[in-house]
């Protein structure tokens, strides 16, 4: 039976799954794996976590040199998180011939070329499942069982928070910001929320899973971000009203313009199978040339589900005699010639205030026409506030962006008809 030694760096929520799975299925590796696999090192300064989880401290150990000069260390799994120190660590352990399984997104989505680099040179395997969505295996579908096709498109709810924020929202019609605080003191969104409600978790995902699903490095700097922070009660109900559930929705689309890489917050029509992701859960759609449709769904955080991600892959790479590289020009700004386009269509949603005098909409909707904007649906809600206004709402047919954006310039300018524009929400 082959022997696998692992050490764990960082025993936090993953790496306190990811430890436990390791040591209670150890039988299970033997029998249907034929693989040893035994914890030979765990590097951790928490005396209190390491009690809690009854980690031996014969392999406890503060060094990082430690762990990579260890013979009987063959792959070292890293669950630190953030930049520094994890990226150092890493490296090192790749120069002294280990294998790496990571969870950490943000350092593979800005220093994959890096690390990429490091392995090839080293002849050793860099593997990270568990990177994005959790325990939903996208990454070994992506790169393993999707060769007879071409990927066309990828869309996802790739972020728990903002769904569980959004779903409570939209079941319990509270605001963002209260609905906010309820899960930071249940410990389901983060005391410093930043990376989950501005879509930088989403996009560093994104960017990690456009680039395997087209073959192509897609950098971060590529992948249009728009968080949560300013959506509203009052539009997720109108769009219900209308037919659509709102999501923070990470996007990746093959156009003839370029691949498209977007996160934001966007209407999809209630039928749509990613609008019956609900709370913390996550889900990708991919649509491939010949297999069709495809949606995985699950746990995209969490001790044990991100534990199940890391685990497999660390029995994938133990199993190989020669490791993974991706296919494509890994380097920091992409291929040259490859084109990105900011310039995305698609249908749009806006909710403005206006003055309920006649011409208005006359106005609003020359506005539209002069950029070439193709309304679909017009509605006034209710009746004029003490101001004279009333909520008018627009849906467009599918136009450009530069388009909108022009057209929202020149409506702004409309100040005798127009009191604000309060919403413009991407229908896709
Ligand atoms: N914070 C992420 C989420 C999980 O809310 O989905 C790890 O990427």
């Amino acid at each position: 039976m082959k022997k696998v030694g692992i050490a764990i760096l960082g025993l936090g929520t993953v790496g306190g799954g990811t430890y436990q799975i390791l040591t209670s299925k150890k039988q299970y590796f033997a029998k249907y794996h034929n693989l040893d696999v035994s914890v030979e090192s765990v590097l951790e300064i928490n005396e209190a976590r390491l009690k809690q989880l009854g980690v031996d401290p014969a392999i406890v150990t503060k060094n990082i040199a430690e762990v990579v000069s260890n013979p009987n260390v063959d792959i070292v799994v890293e669950l630190i998180g953030g930049i520094e120190a994890a990226k150092s660590f890493i490296i090192t352990a790749l120069k002294h011939g280990k294998t790496v399984v990571t969870a950490n997104k943000e350092l593979i989505a800005k220093y994959w070329h890096e690390i990429e680099e490091t392995a090839k040179a080293n002849h050793t395997g860099f593997y990270f499942e568990a990177s994005c969505v959790g325990g939903v295996p996208i990454i070994r579908t992506l790169t393993e069982s999707m060769q007879a096709n071409e990927i066309i498109s990828i869309k996802g709810i790739i972020n728990g928070t903002t769904n569980y924020i959004l779903t409570k929202m939209a079941d319990e019609g509270r605001d963002f910001e209260e609905v906010l605080k309820a899960a930071q003191k249940k410990g389901y969104a983060e005391a410093d929320p930043t990376a989950d409600v501005e879509g930088f978790d989403a996009a560093y995902k994104l960017s990690i899973l456009s680039s395997l699903a087209f073959n192509v490095k897609v950098p971060l700097d590529k992948v249009y971000r728009e968080g949560i922070s300013k959506v509203t009660k009052e539009d997720i109900f109108l769009g219900k009203e209308l037919g659509y559930t709102l999501k923070l929705l990470a996007i990746g689309k093959k156009t003839p313009a370029g691949s498209e890489v977007r996160v934001h917050p966007t209407f999809i029509k209630n039928e749509h199978p990613l609008a019956s992701v609900k709370g913390s859960f996550n889900a990708v759609y991919l649509v491939g040339d010949n297999v069709g449709e495809i949606m995985l769904y699950g746990k995209g955080a969490g001790a044990l589900p991100t534990g199940s991600a890391v685990v497999s892959d660390i029995i994938f790479a133990a199993g190989k005699a020669d490791h993974f590289y991706v296919p494509f020009i890994n380097s920091k700004d992409g291929e040259k010639g490859v084109r990105f386009n900011d310039d995305f269509s698609c249908e749009y949603y806006l909710r403005m205030s206006v003055i309920d005098k006649p011409g208005v909409l006359a106005k609003i909707a020359g506005a539209m026409g002069s950029n070439n904007v193709s309304l679909r649906e017009v509605i006034q809600r209710g009746t004029a506030q003490q101001d004279g206004s009333v909520t008018l709402i627009l849906l467009t047919h599918i136009t450009n962006e530069k388009s909108i954006k022009a057209a929202i310039r020149e409506i702004e300018k409309l100040t005798d008809a127009v009191v604000s524009i309060d919403a413009m929400i991407r229908v896709e």
